[in-house]
């Protein structure tokens, strides 16, 4: 059939070749693979709904954003701090490039003096988004069929998704009320052990999870970390969401408090600057001994992995990042207070309106809930009624509205059915009433 023939029957043309889906990777059919495009293609059908699902950054904050600032900042930095000529810049940005990344300094720099976690340039990888720091922090470690990854019940799909399509095993540490249980941690990590196999990491995120919003505590964190020396275990802490801690009460990353490099640090760009250039890292500044002796940083094996994935991170995208960096002064700590204040308000606005809308008689009456983060992006409701894709369809077609079913971050099979994901991040206060007030017509027809 000629390329322009309009397709016939199912959409796809009669005859070629055709493909058992059986026959492909088996994380392909996963739902966990599916879950973020569900999400995107209910929202491109329903684009009048107001939206809770995504995770996305407020749109209004790209308003100030000039790419060719960025990159005008960023080539004159290159160019006046770090002496390189204007063809150099230019081949730099243009030429494929240094598979670590070419903002690493700025990077290790930014983290220093936000965070309080200094490792050298050398342990950072410049990363296509976070999901590439997770999809080779995991490909390096899990080496062996026994080695598994231990992470939170709920957790966030993107590592799912990598384990899965790394044959990685996962085993699950459920969350109680309030997050997860060292206790329950340490007694995952047995039951895995007695299998035969390896617990080789746990990967976290402690400041305002995603999707349950939860946050450990300082004490919580120390233990972590003790833990992980007793049973020989690596953290990989990601912290999207650390930035929307209100300044007073910040708590330190695991990794800052890490005196025995017992955690990889995955980072993003996306929350604090811009999804859209989709640049993330890690920071591996674990030794790694070869076998003539030789030590260098994890940080080395983990660019050697990306080298075959995506050869380097665009820099471009880098040089943008870069620019954004140099233009707030060299630390991310200005942006993040501003748009942490953001985030919120928006947050206290959403509880806000869930407490007039669900005044405490209903929501006994009714047997609904929900928890009360102080930060991030999310809040999950409980419900009285099952909370699935039909239901989602059902409120987006009749009510205009718009969430994220809890079940879609259960790994461990049957969770999370009569929950729901409230995202706050990419509205403004009007619509955020305006999505309550619709949610709650919805479960005034369902109970
Ligand atoms: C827990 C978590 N990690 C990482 C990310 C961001 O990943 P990326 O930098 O690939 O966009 C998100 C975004 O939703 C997230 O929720």
């Amino acid at each position: 059939m000629a390329a322009a023939d309009p397709p016939r029957g199912d959409g796809f043309g009669g005859g070629g070749f055709e493909l058992d889906r059986s026959s492909l990777h088996p994380a392909v059919g996963d739902p966990v693979l599916g879950s973020m495009n569900f999400l995107n293609e209910v929202m491109s059908r329903f684009p009048q709904a107001v939206s809770f699902a995504p995770g996305a950054p407020f749109a209004g904050f790209f308003e100030g954003v000039s790419v060719n600032r960025y990159l005008d900042r960023y080539v004159r930095y290159l160019c006046e701090e770090r002496g390189l000529t204007a063809r150099q810049a230019q081949q730099l940005l243009l030429q494929y490039g240094a598979t670590a990344g070419h903002i690493n300094r700025l990077v290790a720099d930014a983290l220093r003096s936000d965070e309080g976690i200094d490792a050298p340039a050398e342990a950072v990888v410049v990363t296509v988004g976070c999901q590439e720091a997770m999809f080779v922090t995991l490909r390096a470690l899990c080496a062996r069929r026994e080695d598994v990854l231990l992470v939170v019940d709920p957790c966030y799909a993107g590592i799912a998704g990598a384990a899965r399509l790394l044959d990685v095993e996962i085993r699950t540490v459920p969350q109680g009320e309030g997050g997860f249980d060292l206790d329950e941690l340490r007694r995952v990590h047995r039951a895995a052990r007695a299998e035969g196999r390896n617990p080789r990491a746990f990967y976290v995120v402690p400041d305002f999870a995603n999707p349950s919003g939860d946050r450990m505590g300082p004490q919580a964190r120390r233990e972590l970390l003790s833990l992980a020396e007793e049973l020989d275990l690596l953290i990989l802490e990601d912290n999207p969401y650390g930035f929307t801690a209100d300044p007073d009460t910040a708590l330190p990353t695991l990794k800052s408090m890490d005196e025995r490099r017992r955690v990889v640090y995955l980072g993003t760009f996306a929350k604090v600057y811009v999804p859209g250039a989709r640049v993330g890292f890690v920071v591996a500044d674990q030794r790694v001994r070869d076998e003539d002796g030789r030590r260098h940083y994890l940080a080395s094996d983990l660019t050697a992995i990306k080298s075959m994935i995506t050869v380097n991170t665009s820099p471009i995208s880098q040089a943008v990042v870069g620019g954004m960096i140099l233009e707030s002064g060299g630390t991310l700590a200005v942006v993040a207070r501003e748009k942490g204040a953001f985030y919120r308000r928006n947050l206290a606005h959403l509880l806000d309106a869930l407490e007039r809308r669900f005044p405490p008689e209903l929501r006994e009456r009714a047997g609904l809930s929900w928890n009360s983060p102080q930060g991030g992006f999310f809040v999950v409701m409980t419900m009285p009624f099952e909370t699935d894709e039909k239901l989602l369809e059902y409120s987006a077609r009749e009510f205009g509205v718009l969430w994220t079913p809890m079940r879609h971050f259960y790994l461990g099979g049957s969770g999370g059915t009569h929950q729901l994901r409230l995202s706050c991040s990419y509205l403004v206060p009007e619509q955020i009433e305006d999505g309550v007030e619709r949610l709650a017509r919805l479960v005034e027809t369902l109970i």
